[in-house]
This record gives C-alpha cells, structure tokens and sequence, in this order.
C-alpha cells in the first residue's frame, strides 16, 4: 500500500482468525530489521518470535493472538524503551500493509514465561498479530489529535 494511505489505515487489531505463513512472518522480521534504532547498535535487541500454544496460553493480555513478537535488551534504558518502539512500529505497518492484523503490547510483557527470552535480555515491548478479517482504509484522523504547539 502507499505509504501515505497506510499509515492513515494502520489501527489496533486485537481480533485473530488465524496463523500468520512464515513468509509473511519474514516480511514482518525484515521490516524490524530496517527500522532505526539509537546509535545503530543493532546487537543491543533481540527479536523473539513466540508461536508455541503452551507459552502464549501463560501470557496475559495479547488477545489469543496466534503469534507475538517481543524486542528485548540487556539493561533497557530510554534509547532502548525508543528503538523498542520504533522497531515494533515498523513490524505493525509491514502487518497491516499485509492485510494482517497487528497490535502493540506492553501489557504481555511481564507475563513472559523465564528462559523463554534471550538469557540476560529484558522484554520491553511486543507485537500481537494474526490474521484477521478487518479492512484497512484510510481513517479520518483529526489534524489536533495530539495537541501540538506551534514555535515559529
Ligand atoms: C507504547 C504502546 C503500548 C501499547 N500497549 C498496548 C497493550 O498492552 N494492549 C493493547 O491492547 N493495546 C496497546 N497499545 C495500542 C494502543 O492502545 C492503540 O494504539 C491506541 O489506542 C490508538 O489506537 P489505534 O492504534 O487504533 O490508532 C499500545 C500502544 C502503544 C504505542
């Protein structure tokens, strides 16, 4: 989809109809992968991608989602509270442009089982996703829903 038109049809998806295919998936991981993060420090964030039932059904607020992708790093910080969120944001646009269904998640986070993320690596933020039977078209978003002021 074109840029402009996805990020105004970009919503919260917290519905599922099914699993996502392994290429989809890869489309998703690539699109984590391109997004920025602070200073470049790639090797800071791990990506983990939970599909197994017995784990996902041990974790709170993610809506039944078959699968859930969770940034992590050593010792998060601001710049890794940040890129976390960049890097999610980058997977739930490469989701919805798929016609997938995605959402952000901070609530899970804490409900991830032990030794299911990288040893010595903390969940910050993840990403619920599925497929799902929602549209995407363009939304009317109103131009002050963030209240902005002007310093010119
Ligand atoms: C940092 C962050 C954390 C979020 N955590 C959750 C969450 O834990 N559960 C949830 O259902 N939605 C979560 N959301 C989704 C927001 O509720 C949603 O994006 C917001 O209500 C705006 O709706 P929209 O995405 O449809 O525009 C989160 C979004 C962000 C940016």
């Amino acid at each position: 989809m074109e840029t402009e038109k996805m990020i105004r049809s970009r919503k919260a998806v917290r519905h599922y109809t099914g699993q996502i295919t392994d290429e989809q998936l890869n489309k998703i991981l690539l699109a984590a992968n391109a997004g920025p993060v602070g200073m470049g420090e790639y090797n800071n964030y791990r990506l983990t991608v939970i599909q197994n039932s017995d784990i996902l059904n041990k974790m709170s607020g993610i809506y039944d989602a078959p699968t859930v992708i969770v940034v992590s790093a050593e010792d998060p910080d601001a710049m890794e509270d940040v890129s976390a969120g960049a890097i999610v944001h980058n997977m739930e646009l490469a989701a919805e442009d798929q016609g997938l269904g995605a959402n952000y998640n901070m609530s899970s986070v804490g409900s991830i089982p032990a030794n299911v993320l990288p040893t010595g690596f903390r969940g910050i933020f993840a990403l619920t996703l599925g497929q799902t039977d929602e549209k995407f078209v363009p939304r009317e978003i109103p131009l002050d829903r963030i209240k902005t002021n002007f310093v010119k």
